[in-house]
């Protein structure tokens, strides 16, 4: 990042069902604190969630869902701007002209399409395929230069410094754009499944049992924690314990993170521990976090007309952000001024 950019935090997650706590810990957790250290814009980018089936009204419901999740997290609309990304016509523009910057050998490179699309490529949607230059768009018609993200979506922001700075070397308007910095931060920037160590906790894992989902009321987040997977041996002392042991890394990971503390400080208090006591602490740990949170959420969500507003209120500032950096872009690649 070019020091001449001011500094501007930029996230989102996209409004499908489920929110859990990968989200949480991955993502919202980490940019609480930045709210406070420069301007921040969290975007629920609900054109992202259009690259797959989705109901309507169920999108509209998870999108307002997800604005009260960032709230109930800690995100202060007063600081903040929260919106929906549909609602900023600058990003779709964006995105248009960035899909003309962008090279289709970079897309094929992108690990989370292959994932998703599996043997069934064809049969995906265009915007599946272009979503990384939709997301590259988001960040940079704000010049993002902070981009708070869990570790699945660090090759998203790389390919969008790349847009960035194509754009920036084919225009000749070397710093125009920032180069956006991915920042995975804290010990739980990849959550696995409580299933499968080795599978990412997801929104769209069939098995409910398989993630901890924000809204799980408390006898739910207990349950899950005792049925997670483990493995036959006590909790490790150090670090280099936990190497080949997934589930051992993840629950500690998560307990870490929900406690604030690091892997290593979570090991020296449960080293040598059979799971059952850890799984204990785990789950009251889980519920004293997240069980405040569901309820805030379950609270603002009851009040949609006032969810409406902040997410009103949250476009006018990102609008007021985004729309002179678009016109100037216009000018730069040679659209007739309006
Ligand atoms: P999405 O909606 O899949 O996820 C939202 C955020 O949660 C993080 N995350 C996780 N972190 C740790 N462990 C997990 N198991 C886990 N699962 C998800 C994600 O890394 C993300 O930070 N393409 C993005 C949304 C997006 C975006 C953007 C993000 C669109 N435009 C611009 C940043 C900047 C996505 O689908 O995230």
């Amino acid at each position: 990042m070019s020091a001449s950019h001011k500094p501007l935090v930029f996230s989102g997650m996209q409004p499908t069902g489920n929110i859990h706590l990968g989200n949480y810990l991955g993502a919202i957790k980490n940019w609480i604190p930045m709210q406070k250290e420069k301007p921040c814009i969290f975007c629920v980018v609900d054109m992202h969630s259009l690259t797959v089936w989705v109901e309507p009204k169920e999108l509209r419901d998870n999108t307002r869902m997800i604005a009260a999740a960032y709230i109930a997290g800690g995100i202060d609309p007063k600081l903040s701007a929260i919106f929906p990304q549909s609602a900023v016509p600058a990003h779709a523009e964006l995105a248009w002209i960035f899909s003309c910057v962008a090279r289709i050998g970079w897309l094929n490179r992108m690990t989370q399409f292959k994932e998703k699309a599996g043997k069934n490529r064809e049969a995906m949607s265009v915007g599946l395929y272009a979503y990384p230059v939709l997301m590259a768009a988001d960040i940079l018609a704000y010049k993002g230069t902070h981009v708070p993200v869990g570790d699945d979506q660090k090759q998203h922001v790389e390919l969008a410094r790349d847009i960035a700075q194509k754009f920036n070397n084919d225009f000749a308007v070397p710093d125009f754009f920032p180069l956006p910095e991915p920042m995975i931060m804290g010990p739980a920037a990849r959550v696995m499944s409580l299933r499968d160590g080795k599978a990412k906790m997801s929104k769209s894992d069939p098995s409910d049992y398989s993630r901890i989902n924000l809204l799980d009321d408390n006898d739910t987040l207990v349950q899950k924690i005792k049925k997670a997977r483990t493995d036959p041996e006590p909790l490790p002392h150090a670090l280099e314990g936990l190497d080949e042991r997934p589930e051992a890394s993840n629950l500690i990971g998560i307990y870490a993170a929900l406690a604030d503390i690091s892997k290593a400080q979570a090991l020296s208090r449960f080293g040598g521990q059979q799971f059952s006591t850890f799984k204990n602490d785990l789950a009251e740990l889980l519920v004293e976090k997240i069980g405040p949170i569901r309820d805030e959420m379950k609270r603002l969500m009851s009040d949609t007309a006032n969810i409406d507003r902040l997410l009103m209120e949250g476009t006018e500032r990102a609008e007021a952000i985004a729309n002179p950096i678009l016109k100037q872009v216009k000018e730069i690649v040679g659209f007739v001024a309006r």
